[in-house]
C-alpha cells in the first residue's frame, strides 16, 4: 500500500469550507468572496451537490455559472477543491434509470429527492458518474483556481450495502473471482452448517433479510464486496479526471464515524487523505473521539499531512440534540486536528443554507451574519492559521500503535456474539482515552503492518485476527516489543471461523495462554480483580470474564468475584526479547490506569504528569518543533516548554500558562 503524498498548490495552511453558491443569487457571491478575504479563506470545495445544475438534462451541460464562479474565486485568491457531484444524481437520472436505485436489506427500494440513492453496481450510474467527472475535468483541468479534486462525498454514507438486482449480479461476479470454485466458497462459508451448501453459482444470493440470522461468513464477504464496489466507483471517476487533469484527487473519509469503508485500502487510492469530523453531542468529552479520529486519519495517510475537509463551527442539524459549541470550542477542535497532522482546516459549510434539510446546521457565515460570535471566531481562526503557516509539513511521531482493522469491526458487529455488551467502538474508545489522558501520542496500525518502530502495540478489539497477522504480532514480541491484547481477540479467521486450537490460539506463544471458555456477565453485574503487579489494588470490572488456560503466562491480577472468581484475569508473559500482556475482562478508563502504568514500564514509554485535560501533541519540522497545547479544562494549566507562542508572539522560557479553554502553539528551538 502506498501512502498519499501530494499536496495542492496553496501557500501555508489551507482554510475554508464547502461552498454552495448555487443556493444564492449572483449578487451574494460578491459578498461571499469579500467576506472570504476578510476571514482569510484560501480553499473552498464547490460543486459537490451540483449535478442537476451542471447537467440539467442527460448529456446537456451548463457550465456557464461554474465558469463565472471559478473565475470569481480565482480573482479573489481563493483556491478551489472541485467536487464531482456524483453523490446526488439529478431527478432525470432516476426517472430514466429507475432500476439504478438502491435496495435495502429488507427489500425497500430507496426513492429520489434526497442524496446518495444510486446503486454503485448499476452500469447506468457507473457510466453517468464517470461521464460528469470527465466532463468537469475536461472543462476545468487547466483552470488556475482548481488545485484539487473532491470525488463524490463520504463514500458509504448514507448508502453502503445495496441489494438491488444489479448489486446481486455484481456480487456473484465478485464471488467467482474470489473463490473460483463453489467448493472453495462452500468451505470458506462453512455451508455444511444449517444445510446451506450451494450447487450452482446462480443460487448464491446476497445476505438479504431472512427468517433468522444469516451465514456470518457470507455477510462478512458482502461487507468486503460493498467496500470494493464503492472503491471501484472512486477509481472510475479518478481515471476519468486523470484523462484531462493532473491535480491531486481526494474523497472525504469519516474516520471512526462511518464503518463500511476500509480506510487502509482507500488511502492507497487517493492522492491526499481528507477527513470529515463531527462531534457526537451526547458525549461531553467528544474531543477525545475527535483526537482518535484525527490520529486514525493521519495513520491511514501514512503519517503525511492531511486535510480536515469538514467540521462544524457550532452545532450540526442531524443529531437528536444538536449542542452548539461553546465560545473557544471551535478553535480547540481545529487546533486539535492541526496538532494531529491536519494542514488544512475546512468546514461544512461557508454560508448557512436558508432552505433544505441542513438550514439549522452551523456555518462559517451564520444566518445571524457577521455581527455574531461564530463569525468573529471564524475570522480569528483564519488569523491564527496565517500565523501558523510554518507548521505546514511537520510530522507527528508516536512510540505506541493501536491496532485497528475494519474487517475485524465488520465481523465483530455481526449477530449472535457471546455478549452484546462487548463492542469494538467502546473498547477502542476506552483504551484510546486512557492513552490520551496519559498524554501518550499514538498511531493506528493494521495488525499485518510492520510494527517494529513501536515500543508498545495495543490491541483493544482484534476479534478477527488472521494467522498471518498473529504471526506478525508474535514476531514483534520476539524481537523485543511489548504487546497488550484485550479480551475477545484472535477468536476467528478471515472467514469468521473459530481458530483451530481454540480461542486465542494464534497468539498462544506471544501471550502464554489461550481462552478455555467465555464467561460473559449479566447486564449491570459488577465484579472486581485484585491487581498484584507491584502495588496491590482492587479494580472494578464488568461485562466479561475469560476462563484462561495458562501456558506460561504469569498472573498479575486475579478475579475476586464473578463467574471466574479465583482465576487469572490479567497476565504478563515474557516471550523472546519482549512481553505479551493480556486483559481478560472489561476495565474502564480509570481502572486501566493501573494496568497501563505497568505496561508502559515494560515498554519504556514515558508518561508526563500534566493535567489530564491538557492535550499536548508535538509536530516535528525540519528546523523546529511545534508543541500544540489545548486546555479542555476550566482552570489554567502549566506546560513546561521553552519557545515562542506563535499565536501571541510571546516568548516563554520554561513554563507556559495555558488558560482554561485556551490554546497555544509553541515553536521550540
Ligand atoms: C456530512 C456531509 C455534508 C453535510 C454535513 C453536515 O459530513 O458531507 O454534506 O451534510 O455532513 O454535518
Amino acid at each position: 500500500m502506498t501512502a498519499a503524498t501530494s499536496w495542492p498548490r496553496i501557500a501555508g495552511l489551507a482554510y475554508g469550507g464547502d461552498y454552495n453558491p448555487e443556493q444564492w443569487p449572483r449578487e451574494t457571491w460578491d459578498e461571499d468572496v469579500r467576506l472570504m478575504r476578510e476571514a482569510g479563506v484560501t480553499l473552498v470545495s464547490v460543486g459537490i451537490f451540483s449535478w442537476a445544475m451542471l447537467e440539467p438534462r442527460e448529456g446537456e451541460y451548463d457550465f456557464a455559472w461554474m465558469d463565472d464562479l471559478l473565475d470569481l474565486l480565482h480573482a479573489n485568491g481563493v483556491a478551489v477543491d472541485l467536487g464531482t457531484p456524483t453523490v446526488a444524481p439529478p431527478a432525470w437520472f432516476f426517472a430514466t434509470y429507475p432500476e439504478a436505485r438502491v435496495v435495502t436489506r429488507d427489500g425497500v427500494t430507496l426513492g429520489a429527492g434526497s442524496r446518495g440513492m444510486a446503486s454503485h453496481s448499476h452500469p447506468a450510474y457507473q457510466d453517468a458518474s464517470a461521464r460528469i467527472a470527465g466532463a468537469l475535468a475536461r472543462r476545468y483541468g487547466d483552470h488556475p483556481a482548481v488545485v484539487m479534486w473532491h470525488v463524490h462525498n463520504e463514500y458509504g454514507v448514507p448508502v453502503g450495502e445495496d441489494y438491488s438486482p444489479a448489486a446481486v449480479d455484481a456480487w456473484r461476479v465478485w464471488l467467482r473471482t474470489r473463490y473460483v470454485s463453489l467448493d472453495a466458497l462452500n468451505a470458506a462459508w462453512g455451508t455444511a452448517f444449517w444445510g446451506q451448501r450451494y450447487g450452482e453459482w446462480e443460487h448464491v444470493g446476497a445476505p438479504a433479510a431472512a427468517p433468522t440470522t444469516l451465514n456470518p461468513a457470507q455477510r462478512l464477504d458482502f461487507a468486503r464486496f460493498t467496500d470494493d464496489q464503492l472503491r471501484a466507483c472512486f477509481s472510475r471517476e479518478k481515471a476519468a479526471i486523470r484523462e484531462h487533469a493532473d491535480q491531486p484527487v481526494t474523497t472525504n473519509f469519516m474516520a471512526h464515524q462511518s464503518w463500511n469503508v476500509d480506510l487502509w485500502k482507500w488511502a492507497a487510492l487517493v492522492d491526499i487523505v481528507s477527513d470529515d469530523h463531527y462531534l457526537w453531542s451526547p458525549d461531553p468529552d467528544a474531543h477525545v473521539l475527535l483526537a482518535l479520529a484525527a490520529d486514525l486519519t493521519r495513520s491511514v495517510a501514512g503519517g503525511n499531512p492531511w486535510i480536515l475537509m469538514e467540521h462544524s463551527t457550532s452545532g450540526v442539524n442531524w443529531q437528536g440534540r444538536n449542542i452548539s459549541k461553546r465560545p473557544g470550542e471551535m478553535r480547540r477542535n481545529s487546533l486539535a486536528h492541526l496538532g494531529r497532522g491536519a494542514d488544512a482546516i475546512l468546514f461544512f459549510q461557508w454560508r448557512a443554507s436558508r432552505s433544505g434539510a441542513e438550514k439549522f446546521h452551523s456555518a462559517m457565515l451564520p444566518h445571524a451574519g457577521t455581527e455574531s460570535r461564530v463569525w468573529r471566531e471564524v475570522v480569528e481562526l483564519g488569523g491564527h492559521l496565517r500565523d501558523l503557516a510554518d507548521v505546514r509539513g511537520s510530522r507527528v511521531r508516536a512510540d505506541v500503535a493501536v491496532l485497528y482493522d475494519w474487517e475485524s469491526l465488520w465481523a465483530q458487529e455481526l449477530d449472535w456474539r457471546p455478549s452484546e455488551d462487548v463492542q469494538f467502538r467502546e473498547r477502542m474508545r476506552a483504551f484510546y482515552e486512557r492513552l490520551w489522558r496519559d498524554h501518550v501520542t499514538v498511531d493506528f496500525a493494521h495488525p499485518g503492518h510492520d510494527l517494529s518502530a513501536y515500543k508498545l502495540v495495543v490491541a483493544p478489539a482484534s476479534y478477527l485476527l488472521t494467522r498471518d497477522s498473529a504471526a506478525n504480532l508474535t514476531r514483534y514480541v520476539e524481537a523485543g516489543g511489548t504487546l497488550l491484547v484485550n479480551f475477545f481477540s484472535a477468536i476467528v479467521d478471515e472467514n469468521d471461523a473459530v481458530h483451530d486450537g481454540g480461542f486465542g490460539a494464534p497468539l498462544k506463544d506471544a501471550l502464554g495462554l489461550t481462552v478455555e471458555e467465555f464467561l460473559p456477565m449479566r447486564e449491570g453485574d459488577t465484579a472486581a480483580v485484585r491487581w498484584t503487579g507491584g502495588e496491590t489494588v482492587d479494580l472494578p470490572v464488568d461485562v466479561w470474564q475469560d476462563h484462561l488456560a495458562l501456558a506460561g503466562a504469569e498472573t498479575v491480577a486475579e478475579y475476586l468475584s464473578g463467574p471466574a472468581a479465583g482465576k487469572a484475569a490479567i497476565t504478563r508473559h515474557e516471550h523472546g526479547e519482549g512481553v505479551g500482556w493480556y486483559v481478560g475482562t472489561r476495565l474502564d478508563v480509570d481502572a486501566l490506569a493501573t494496568v497501563m502504568r505497568a505496561v508502559y514500564a515494560d515498554a519504556g514509554v514515558e508518561i508526563s504528569g500534566l493535567p489530564a485535560t491538557l492535550e499536548v501533541v508535538t509536530r516535528h519540522g525540519a528546523d523546529a518543533d511545534f508543541v500544540v497545547a489545548i486546555n479542555h479544562g476550566d482552570d489554567a494549566a502549566l506546560l513546561p516548554v521553552a519557545g515562542v507562542n506563535m499565536l501571541t508572539g510571546v516568548e516563554t522560557d520554561g513554563e507556559l500558562e495555558v488558560p482554561g479553554g485556551g490554546v497555544a502553539v509553541v515553536r521550540t528551538a
